[in-house]
Protein backbone atom coordinates (compact mmCIF):
# COMPACT_ATOMS: atom_id res chain seq x y z
CA UNK A 1 0.00 0.00 0.00
CA UNK A 2 1.59 3.79 -0.75
CA UNK A 3 2.15 5.97 1.93
CA UNK A 4 1.10 9.58 2.27
CA UNK A 5 4.06 11.69 3.55
CA UNK A 6 4.37 16.24 3.37
CA UNK A 7 8.29 16.81 3.75
CA UNK A 8 9.15 20.63 2.95
CA UNK A 9 6.63 22.33 0.70
CA UNK A 10 5.59 18.93 -0.99
CA UNK A 11 3.03 16.28 -0.09
CA UNK A 12 4.17 12.41 -2.16
CA UNK A 13 2.77 9.43 -2.26
CA UNK A 14 5.53 6.47 -1.36
CA UNK A 15 4.54 3.45 -3.80
CA UNK A 16 5.02 -0.06 -2.50
CA UNK A 17 8.65 -0.87 -2.18
CA UNK A 18 10.32 2.23 -2.86
CA UNK A 19 12.76 3.57 -1.03
CA UNK A 20 12.07 7.10 1.61
CA UNK A 21 13.85 7.62 4.37
CA UNK A 22 11.86 9.94 7.06
CA UNK A 23 15.10 10.64 8.63
CA UNK A 24 16.91 12.04 5.74
CA UNK A 25 14.09 15.07 5.65
CA UNK A 26 16.90 16.66 7.46
CA UNK A 27 19.18 16.07 4.99
CA UNK A 28 16.57 17.19 1.74
CA UNK A 29 16.05 20.26 3.77
CA UNK A 30 19.91 21.35 4.45
CA UNK A 31 20.84 20.32 0.53
CA UNK A 32 17.20 22.73 -0.52
CA UNK A 33 18.42 25.52 1.08
CA UNK A 34 22.09 24.80 0.06
CA UNK A 35 20.28 25.14 -3.54
CA UNK A 36 18.64 28.37 -2.72
CA UNK A 37 22.05 29.67 -1.87
CA UNK A 38 23.30 29.46 -4.96
CA UNK A 39 23.20 32.26 -7.78
CA UNK A 40 23.20 30.54 -10.87
CA UNK A 41 20.17 29.03 -12.79
CA UNK A 42 20.28 24.98 -12.42
CA UNK A 43 19.54 22.31 -14.28
CA UNK A 44 19.88 19.40 -11.79
CA UNK A 45 20.20 15.74 -12.23
CA UNK A 46 18.51 14.26 -9.12
CA UNK A 47 20.74 11.28 -9.71
CA UNK A 48 18.71 8.09 -7.72
CA UNK A 49 15.45 9.29 -6.99
CA UNK A 50 13.77 6.57 -5.77
CA UNK A 51 10.22 8.26 -5.10
CA UNK A 52 11.50 11.59 -6.61
CA UNK A 53 10.99 13.53 -2.78
CA UNK A 54 14.34 15.28 -3.19
CA UNK A 55 14.61 16.79 -6.64
CA UNK A 56 10.45 17.45 -6.88
CA UNK A 57 11.92 19.75 -3.53
CA UNK A 58 14.31 21.35 -5.53
CA UNK A 59 12.27 22.38 -8.13
CA UNK A 60 8.96 23.45 -5.41
CA UNK A 61 11.43 25.33 -3.30
CA UNK A 62 14.12 27.22 -5.06
CA UNK A 63 13.34 29.82 -7.99
CA UNK A 64 16.72 29.07 -9.50
CA UNK A 65 16.11 25.47 -10.34
CA UNK A 66 14.87 25.83 -13.99
CA UNK A 67 14.66 21.86 -14.48
CA UNK A 68 15.22 18.30 -13.33
CA UNK A 69 15.82 15.04 -14.59
CA UNK A 70 14.68 12.42 -12.18
CA UNK A 71 17.23 8.96 -12.66
CA UNK A 72 16.54 5.58 -11.46
CA UNK A 73 17.49 2.05 -12.36
CA UNK A 74 14.51 0.43 -10.57
CA UNK A 75 10.96 0.53 -12.63
CA UNK A 76 8.83 0.81 -9.49
CA UNK A 77 10.20 4.08 -8.51
CA UNK A 78 10.18 5.89 -11.61
CA UNK A 79 6.14 4.81 -12.14
CA UNK A 80 5.89 6.42 -8.54
CA UNK A 81 8.26 9.57 -9.37
CA UNK A 82 5.78 10.31 -12.57
CA UNK A 83 2.97 10.14 -10.29
CA UNK A 84 4.77 12.85 -8.20
CA UNK A 85 5.83 14.97 -10.74
CA UNK A 86 2.24 15.17 -11.61
CA UNK A 87 0.56 15.89 -8.30
CA UNK A 88 3.10 18.51 -7.50
CA UNK A 89 2.68 20.18 -11.09
CA UNK A 90 6.02 19.85 -12.09
CA UNK A 91 6.16 17.64 -15.69
CA UNK A 92 6.60 20.97 -17.91
CA UNK A 93 10.23 21.55 -16.16
CA UNK A 94 11.03 17.13 -15.41
CA UNK A 95 12.14 14.47 -17.34
CA UNK A 96 11.98 10.77 -15.98
CA UNK A 97 14.43 8.19 -16.83
CA UNK A 98 15.04 4.74 -15.74
CA UNK A 99 18.44 3.68 -16.54
CA UNK A 100 21.84 3.22 -14.62
CA UNK A 101 22.90 6.40 -13.26
CA UNK A 102 26.77 6.40 -14.45
CA UNK A 103 25.13 5.10 -17.46
CA UNK A 104 23.21 7.97 -18.00
CA UNK A 105 25.85 10.92 -16.95
CA UNK A 106 28.21 9.70 -19.10
CA UNK A 107 25.93 8.81 -22.51
CA UNK A 108 23.03 10.65 -21.58
CA UNK A 109 23.39 13.08 -23.87
CA UNK A 110 22.20 15.81 -20.92
CA UNK A 111 24.85 18.26 -19.29
CA UNK A 112 24.08 19.17 -15.82
CA UNK A 113 25.51 21.90 -13.28
CA UNK A 114 24.10 20.64 -10.37
CA UNK A 115 24.40 16.49 -9.71
CA UNK A 116 22.91 14.89 -7.00
CA UNK A 117 24.17 11.27 -5.97
CA UNK A 118 22.34 9.63 -3.36
CA UNK A 119 22.94 5.85 -3.44
CA UNK A 120 22.68 3.18 -0.41
CA UNK A 121 26.16 3.00 0.80
CA UNK A 122 29.02 4.50 -1.04
CA UNK A 123 28.62 7.06 -3.30
CA UNK A 124 32.31 6.15 -4.92
CA UNK A 125 31.28 4.27 -7.88
CA UNK A 126 29.28 7.72 -9.09
CA UNK A 127 31.69 10.37 -8.28
CA UNK A 128 33.69 10.37 -12.07
CA UNK A 129 30.81 9.99 -13.56
CA UNK A 130 28.85 12.88 -11.93
CA UNK A 131 32.15 14.76 -12.66
CA UNK A 132 32.95 14.24 -15.79
CA UNK A 133 29.16 15.60 -16.82
CA UNK A 134 29.92 18.76 -14.62
CA UNK A 135 32.87 19.26 -16.98
CA UNK A 136 30.85 19.36 -19.99
CA UNK A 137 29.26 22.50 -18.49
CA UNK A 138 32.60 23.93 -17.19
CA UNK A 139 31.49 24.51 -13.35
CA UNK A 140 28.67 22.94 -11.41
CA UNK A 141 27.79 21.69 -8.08
CA UNK A 142 27.92 18.01 -6.94
CA UNK A 143 25.92 16.88 -4.22
CA UNK A 144 27.44 13.73 -2.71
CA UNK A 145 25.72 11.20 0.45
CA UNK A 146 27.97 8.70 2.34
CA UNK A 147 26.02 6.20 4.16
CA UNK A 148 29.00 3.80 4.46
CA UNK A 149 30.17 5.93 7.72
CA UNK A 150 31.22 2.80 9.50
CA UNK A 151 33.99 2.70 6.42
CA UNK A 152 34.77 6.58 6.50
CA UNK A 153 34.88 6.73 10.64
CA UNK A 154 37.68 3.62 10.13
CA UNK A 155 35.43 0.93 11.87
CA UNK A 156 37.21 -1.41 9.05
CA UNK A 157 40.41 0.87 7.85
CA UNK A 158 40.99 -1.87 5.13
CA UNK A 159 37.67 -0.82 3.93
CA UNK A 160 38.32 2.32 3.78
CA UNK A 161 41.40 2.34 2.33
CA UNK A 162 40.45 0.04 -0.63
CA UNK A 163 37.20 2.40 -1.35
CA UNK A 164 38.62 6.11 -0.35
CA UNK A 165 42.43 5.49 -0.33
CA UNK A 166 42.48 7.13 2.60
CA UNK A 167 43.83 6.26 5.86
CA UNK A 168 40.73 6.67 8.50
CA UNK A 169 41.08 7.56 12.09
CA UNK A 170 38.89 4.82 14.37
CA UNK A 171 38.81 7.55 17.37
CA UNK A 172 36.43 10.29 18.37
CA UNK A 173 36.71 12.50 16.09
CA UNK A 174 36.46 10.12 13.07
CA UNK A 175 33.14 11.87 12.10
CA UNK A 176 35.12 15.33 10.63
CA UNK A 177 37.86 13.15 9.88
CA UNK A 178 35.09 10.72 7.64
CA UNK A 179 34.03 13.85 5.80
CA UNK A 180 37.22 15.29 5.06
CA UNK A 181 38.23 11.94 3.39
CA UNK A 182 35.06 11.73 1.30
CA UNK A 183 36.33 15.31 0.25
CA UNK A 184 39.70 14.04 -0.09
CA UNK A 185 38.59 11.44 -2.78
CA UNK A 186 36.33 13.40 -4.54
CA UNK A 187 39.49 15.87 -5.09
CA UNK A 188 41.61 13.47 -6.40
CA UNK A 189 38.53 11.76 -8.76
CA UNK A 190 38.39 15.44 -9.85
CA UNK A 191 42.29 16.72 -10.44
CA UNK A 192 42.84 14.62 -13.33
CA UNK A 193 40.19 15.92 -14.82
CA UNK A 194 41.04 19.35 -14.01
CA UNK A 195 38.34 20.04 -11.89
CA UNK A 196 39.38 22.23 -8.66
CA UNK A 197 36.38 21.89 -5.74
CA UNK A 198 34.97 23.87 -3.37
CA UNK A 199 33.08 22.49 -0.26
CA UNK A 200 29.76 24.64 0.02
CA UNK A 201 28.61 22.67 3.08
CA UNK A 202 29.88 19.82 4.56
CA UNK A 203 26.84 18.31 7.24
CA UNK A 204 27.85 14.61 9.09
CA UNK A 205 24.53 13.65 11.08
CA UNK A 206 23.08 9.97 12.12
CA UNK A 207 24.51 7.49 9.93
CA UNK A 208 24.97 9.83 6.72
CA UNK A 209 27.74 12.58 5.74
CA UNK A 210 26.42 14.83 3.24
CA UNK A 211 28.76 17.27 1.13
CA UNK A 212 27.93 19.71 -1.67
CA UNK A 213 31.09 21.29 -3.81
CA UNK A 214 31.18 23.66 -5.88
CA UNK A 215 33.30 22.29 -9.02
CA UNK A 216 35.46 24.64 -11.51
CA UNK A 217 37.47 23.36 -14.30
CA UNK A 218 40.90 25.19 -14.56
CA UNK A 219 43.67 23.68 -14.21
CA UNK A 220 45.31 26.39 -12.07
CA UNK A 221 42.42 26.17 -9.58
CA UNK A 222 43.05 21.93 -9.49
CA UNK A 223 46.22 22.73 -8.40
CA UNK A 224 45.38 24.72 -5.54
CA UNK A 225 42.92 21.93 -4.88
CA UNK A 226 44.84 19.24 -4.25
CA UNK A 227 47.93 21.63 -2.45
CA UNK A 228 44.88 21.65 0.32
CA UNK A 229 45.09 17.25 1.18
CA UNK A 230 47.84 16.38 3.91
CA UNK A 231 47.82 14.09 6.35
CA UNK A 232 47.16 13.64 10.33
CA UNK A 233 48.83 12.34 13.33
CA UNK A 234 46.85 11.76 16.92
CA UNK A 235 48.32 10.74 20.20
CA UNK A 236 46.25 8.21 21.88
CA UNK A 237 48.12 9.14 25.06
CA UNK A 238 48.11 13.07 25.17
CA UNK A 239 45.56 13.43 22.35
CA UNK A 240 47.30 16.02 20.18
CA UNK A 241 46.30 15.73 16.81
CA UNK A 242 48.59 17.64 14.09
CA UNK A 243 48.12 18.07 10.51
CA UNK A 244 50.43 18.72 7.73
CA UNK A 245 50.41 18.76 3.67
CA UNK A 246 53.61 16.36 3.70
CA UNK A 247 53.68 13.14 4.47
CA UNK A 248 56.68 12.72 6.78
CA UNK A 249 54.52 12.99 10.24
CA UNK A 250 55.94 12.92 13.89
CA UNK A 251 55.97 8.98 14.61
CA UNK A 252 56.86 9.93 18.56
CA UNK A 253 54.65 12.21 19.74
CA UNK A 254 56.83 15.90 20.11
CA UNK A 255 54.31 16.41 23.60
CA UNK A 256 54.93 12.54 25.66
CA UNK A 257 56.54 10.50 23.07
CA UNK A 258 53.84 7.85 22.62
CA UNK A 259 53.66 6.39 19.17
CA UNK A 260 51.50 8.56 17.41
CA UNK A 261 48.40 7.10 14.82
CA UNK A 262 48.24 8.94 11.41
CA UNK A 263 45.60 9.37 8.87
CA UNK A 264 44.91 10.68 4.96
CA UNK A 265 44.89 11.27 2.79
CA UNK A 266 42.51 14.03 3.86
CA UNK A 267 41.25 17.83 3.06
CA UNK A 268 42.58 20.33 4.88
CA UNK A 269 41.22 23.29 4.00
CA UNK A 270 37.39 24.77 4.65
CA UNK A 271 34.66 22.31 5.03
CA UNK A 272 31.73 25.25 4.11
CA UNK A 273 31.34 28.57 2.03
CA UNK A 274 30.43 30.87 4.59
CA UNK A 275 28.39 33.53 2.12
CA UNK A 276 26.23 30.07 1.07
CA UNK A 277 25.64 29.60 4.69
CA UNK A 278 24.76 33.31 5.44
CA UNK A 279 22.16 32.91 2.82
CA UNK A 280 20.61 29.30 4.11
CA UNK A 281 20.41 30.69 7.60
CA UNK A 282 18.50 33.79 5.99
CA UNK A 283 16.24 31.69 3.85
CA UNK A 284 16.11 29.17 6.65
CA UNK A 285 13.83 31.22 8.64
CA UNK A 286 11.43 31.65 5.54
CA UNK A 287 10.87 28.38 5.11
CA UNK A 288 8.58 26.02 7.24
CA UNK A 289 10.50 23.47 7.77
CA UNK A 290 9.40 21.38 10.58
CA UNK A 291 13.47 20.99 11.47
CA UNK A 292 13.58 24.65 11.41
CA UNK A 293 15.09 25.37 14.70
CA UNK A 294 17.48 22.36 14.18
CA UNK A 295 18.39 23.41 10.84
CA UNK A 296 19.04 26.79 12.18
CA UNK A 297 21.35 25.36 15.38
CA UNK A 298 23.59 23.55 12.53
CA UNK A 299 23.79 26.27 10.18
CA UNK A 300 25.14 28.15 13.27
CA UNK A 301 26.79 25.81 14.58
CA UNK A 302 28.85 25.51 10.92
CA UNK A 303 29.48 28.97 10.30
CA UNK A 304 31.47 29.05 13.53
CA UNK A 305 33.62 25.24 12.94
CA UNK A 306 35.59 26.39 10.28
CA UNK A 307 37.37 28.97 11.86
CA UNK A 308 39.34 26.46 13.50
CA UNK A 309 41.77 23.87 12.87
CA UNK A 310 40.39 20.72 11.65
CA UNK A 311 39.47 18.46 14.36
CA UNK A 312 37.94 18.45 17.38
CA UNK A 313 38.43 16.86 21.28
CA UNK A 314 35.42 15.02 22.67
CA UNK A 315 35.01 16.17 25.91
CA UNK A 316 33.13 13.04 26.94
CA UNK A 317 35.74 10.61 25.20
CA UNK A 318 38.52 12.54 26.86
CA UNK A 319 37.14 12.06 30.09
CA UNK A 320 36.53 8.50 29.86
CA UNK A 321 40.37 7.54 28.68
CA UNK A 322 41.72 9.72 31.47
CA UNK A 323 39.51 8.07 33.70
CA UNK A 324 37.63 10.90 35.72
CA UNK A 325 34.27 12.37 36.76
CA UNK A 326 33.14 14.77 33.78
CA UNK A 327 33.87 18.29 34.15
CA UNK A 328 30.79 21.45 33.29
CA UNK A 329 31.02 21.70 30.09
CA UNK A 330 31.07 25.31 30.06
CA UNK A 331 33.99 25.51 32.79
CA UNK A 332 35.93 23.88 30.25
CA UNK A 333 35.43 26.32 27.80
CA UNK A 334 35.82 29.23 30.63
CA UNK A 335 39.17 27.95 31.63
CA UNK A 336 40.83 27.44 27.92
CA UNK A 337 39.13 31.23 27.42
CA UNK A 338 40.67 32.34 30.19
CA UNK A 339 44.23 31.52 29.33
CA UNK A 340 43.46 33.28 25.62
CA UNK A 341 42.48 30.52 23.65
CA UNK A 342 39.80 30.36 21.17
CA UNK A 343 37.18 27.59 21.86
CA UNK A 344 33.85 26.60 20.31
CA UNK A 345 31.04 23.97 19.99
CA UNK A 346 31.15 21.84 16.35
CA UNK A 347 27.96 20.22 14.68
CA UNK A 348 29.41 17.13 14.46
CA UNK A 349 29.14 16.58 18.19
CA UNK A 350 27.63 18.10 21.14
CA UNK A 351 29.83 17.17 23.52
CA UNK A 352 33.06 18.12 21.61
CA UNK A 353 35.25 21.33 21.51
CA UNK A 354 37.32 22.90 18.90
CA UNK A 355 40.43 25.37 20.07
CA UNK A 356 43.23 26.10 18.73
CA UNK A 357 44.71 25.05 22.29
CA UNK A 358 47.10 22.06 22.57
CA UNK A 359 45.43 19.50 23.95
CA UNK A 360 47.80 19.50 27.03
CA UNK A 361 46.02 22.37 27.55
CA UNK A 362 42.61 20.77 26.81
CA UNK A 363 43.08 17.87 29.53
CA UNK A 364 44.44 20.55 31.75
CA UNK A 365 41.15 22.39 31.40
CA UNK A 366 38.82 19.48 31.56
CA UNK A 367 40.97 18.74 34.80
CA UNK A 368 41.00 21.72 36.24
CA UNK A 369 37.13 22.28 35.88
CA UNK A 370 36.32 18.32 37.12
CA UNK A 371 37.94 20.00 40.65
CA UNK A 372 35.72 22.82 40.50
C1 LIG B 1 18.97 5.86 -1.08
S1 LIG B 1 17.83 5.69 -2.40
C2 LIG B 1 17.58 7.34 -2.92
C3 LIG B 1 16.75 8.17 -2.02
C4 LIG B 1 16.24 9.45 -2.60
N1 LIG B 1 17.25 10.23 -3.26
C5 LIG B 1 15.55 10.27 -1.53
O1 LIG B 1 16.08 11.34 -1.10
O2 LIG B 1 14.47 9.83 -1.06
C6 LIG B 1 18.77 4.97 -3.66
C7 LIG B 1 18.04 4.78 -5.00
O3 LIG B 1 19.05 4.50 -5.98
C8 LIG B 1 18.54 3.58 -6.91
N2 LIG B 1 19.72 2.98 -7.56
C9 LIG B 1 20.59 2.07 -7.03
N3 LIG B 1 21.61 1.84 -7.88
C10 LIG B 1 21.41 2.66 -8.96
C11 LIG B 1 22.14 2.90 -10.17
N4 LIG B 1 23.27 2.26 -10.42
N5 LIG B 1 21.62 3.80 -11.05
C12 LIG B 1 20.44 4.44 -10.81
N6 LIG B 1 19.71 4.24 -9.68
C13 LIG B 1 20.19 3.37 -8.77
C14 LIG B 1 17.68 2.65 -6.12
O4 LIG B 1 16.69 2.05 -6.97
C15 LIG B 1 17.07 3.61 -5.07
O5 LIG B 1 15.82 4.08 -5.50
ZN1 LIG C 1 51.39 12.45 23.03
Amino acid sequence: MAVSIKEGSIAAEIADGVFYNPNMEFSRDISSLAISSIPEKLIVCDGMSASGVRGIRYAKENDNVERVVFVDMDKKAIENVNENIKTNKIEANSRVVEDDLNHFLYRGGERFNFVEVDPFGSPVPFIRSALLNLRASKSGYLSVTATDTAVLCGANSKACQIYYNSKPFHNSFCHESGIRILLSHIVRIASPLKLGIEPIVSLSKQHYMKVIVKVRKDAKHAFETIKKLGYASYCPQCFTIKTSTNPYLEKKCSACGHQTEWGGPTWLSNLHNSENLDKMLAENKNREYSNRLELSKTIQLMQYEDEFPPFYYDIHALVDKIKISPPKFDTVIDELMSKGYKVGRTHFSVTAIKTDAPATEVVAAIKGAGKV
